[in-house]
């Protein structure tokens, strides 16, 4: 049994640190300096020619988002606060600028720099957006303890039926 659940690891941003990347008009990254790469646990390489929703976390309600492009296109700057997922599944929280970049008065790209959160601020957020998930009809994050027999019958009654163990659980509330 290798199913591995690191969701609740957290990564501190360093205070005197900025992430900065930019995109292209549809958030494809164009550019991840070091300590994106670092934080994120991604190389550089990989982070180039993404999607930037390659760090989207399940926690962030799709509203935020929204928010965010529908500023930013309307050549407004974009604040707020972001949880982001690593590579290794863990998370981080920053605190986001992003905006245009224009040339010669034209739109060409978008760029995002992102700082530390104080820890107070970071619940304050999480308690924030677990209820716009929940007002928005999104996912709700459930963590449960199961004994050891339940949890072995669930991941092989969920491997057995291909089925993810969320799947499953909500197959038999159904029935
Ligand atoms: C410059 C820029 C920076 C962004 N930074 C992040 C980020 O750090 N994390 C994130 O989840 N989305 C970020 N986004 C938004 C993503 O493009 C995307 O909208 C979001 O992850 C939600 O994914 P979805 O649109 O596929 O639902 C950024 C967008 C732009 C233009």
């Amino acid at each position: 049994m290798d199913i591995t659940w690191d969701m609740f690891v957290e990564t501190e941003v360093p205070k005197d640190e900025l992430i900065i990347s930019r995109t292209d008009l549809k958030g494809i990254i164009t550019y991840a300096n070091e300590t994106f790469a670092h934080i994120s646990g991604y190389e550089p390489e990989e982070l180039i020619g993404k999607p930037h929703n390659i760090l989207r976390h399940p926690d962030m309600p799709k509203r935020i988002f929204k928010e965010l492009w529908d500023t930013i296109k309307a050549g407004d700057i974009w604040s707020g606060y972001v949880k982001n997922m690593r590579k290794d599944r863990g998370y981080y929280w920053v605190y986001a600028e992003v905006s245009g970049v224009y040339k010669d008065g034209k739109l060409v790209e978008y760029k995002s720099m992102r700082s530390w959160v104080p820890k107070e601020k970071r619940i304050q957020m999480q308690n924030f957006y677990d209820k716009i998930r929940l007002e928005d009809k999104e996912n709700v994050r459930a963590v449960c303890y199961l004994d050891v027999d339940t949890y072995e019958k669930l991941i092989q009654k969920s491997q057995e039926q291909g089925k993810t163990p969320e799947k499953l659980l909500k197959s038999l509330l159904e029935k």
